[in-house]
């Protein structure tokens, strides 16, 4: 039993690790999430990518720990059940049973950025911390709370859905059903769609002759238009950043973090977005906080997610995660 697996399933992407029983990567494959394919495609296509991962390393499943897996929503991780997930359109999916029937080791699922972040606070960028506040921002946004090595659930294990939480100024309808969450600005999506809107709304960009089907503008595209000082980039990058800090100070006003971990496709953005940030939350943090808490980007990125659902699949399935 020297190996652990770790699935971190993303609205755009599933990523897929074996691991040895300490977290180490040894293999990992990144491949598409495909969400309109439904849940059963979805999680075959996760077991054979597992087997080959297996087969590769060239060991049996019978060596495998657990397997642990990150997915978007609401999950009851007690039962091994996707509640509900607007990003994949699941509701009540029982993946663990599913996964379970596929490849016949334990498995254990529990939210994507819970486990993202769960990673970063074990054996990444918050290792040094005792307690750690995590946000990864994707293709949606949520956060996630560590103290001494555990992650905070609080109530039907929906603590951290801050992308549905109503934010003043935004108006565009979330994949959710409510109206102006904050996933519909601070997301990949989003900042791509707030940099077209701008285009749109008659403003020149370097986005305009890159991208002539403005539909097809990505958050990559516009941390590169950044990068050649296009207003337009700088603006949305100003925009989002500072929605971004409204959300994490009253999360870090509340939770007390020693260390903000910022993950997902933003930690790719770097400073283009966590400058904003950082500038805002020192308008905007209490004065006890404002010097004491640093910002970093995950230190591991793609594999923080497989490292964290590996970590705690070893953790549920009896041993310890560290
Ligand atoms: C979901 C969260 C998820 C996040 C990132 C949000 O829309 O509500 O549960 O963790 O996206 O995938």
């Amino acid at each position: 039993m020297n190996y652990l697996i770790g699935i971190d399933l993303g609205g755009t992407n599933i990523v897929c690790g074996l691991l040895d029983a300490e977290g180490n990567v040894l293999r990992q494959a990144k491949r598409p999430t495909e969400a309109d394919r439904g849940h059963e495609d979805i999680i075959r296509r996760i077991a054979g990518t597992a087997k080959e991962l297996m087969s590769e390393q060239g060991i049996d499943s019978r060596e495998v720990l657990a397997v642990g897996m990150g997915t978007p929503g609401r999950v009851n991780p007690e039962m091994g059940v996707s509640v509900s997930s607007a990003n994949l359109g699941w509701k009540n999916v029982p993946v663990a049973a599913l996964l379970r029937e596929q490849l016949g080791r334990p498995v254990y699922i529990d939210n994507d950025v819970r486990m993202y972040v769960y990673g970063e606070a074990m054996k990444g960028a918050g290792a040094a911390y005792r307690y750690v506040l995590g946000v990864t921002v994707g293709t949606g946004i949520a956060s996630a709370f560590v103290a001494d090595g555990r992650l905070h659930y609080g109530r039907t294990f929906s603590a951290g859905e801050i992308g549905h939480v109503a934010m003043d100024g935004l108006t565009h309808r979330c994949n959710c059903g409510k109206t102006g969450c904050l996933e519909t600005l601070v997301s990949a999506p989003g900042i791509a769609r707030y940099a077209r809107e701008t285009i749109q709304s008659g403003r020149n960009s370097i986005l305009q002759q890159a991208f002539p089907d403005l539909d097809k503008l990505t958050a990559a595209a516009v941390s590169w238009a950044y990068d050649q000082g296009d207003a337009v980039a700088i603006e949305t990058m100003e925009t989002v950043g500072e929605y971004l800090a409204k959300a994490l100070a009253f999360n870090i006003t509340v939770l007390g973090p020693e260390a903000v971990i910022v993950g997902g496709g933003a930690a790719l953005a770097g400073e283009r977005l966590l400058g904003p940030v950082k500038r805002r939350l020192e308008g905007l943090l209490p004065n006890v906080h404002r010097e004491q808490v640093p910002i970093h980007t995950a230190k591991w990125n793609d594999e923080a997610g497989i490292i964290g659902s590996a970590l705690f699949a070893k953790f549920s399935a009896g041993g310890e995660s560290s």
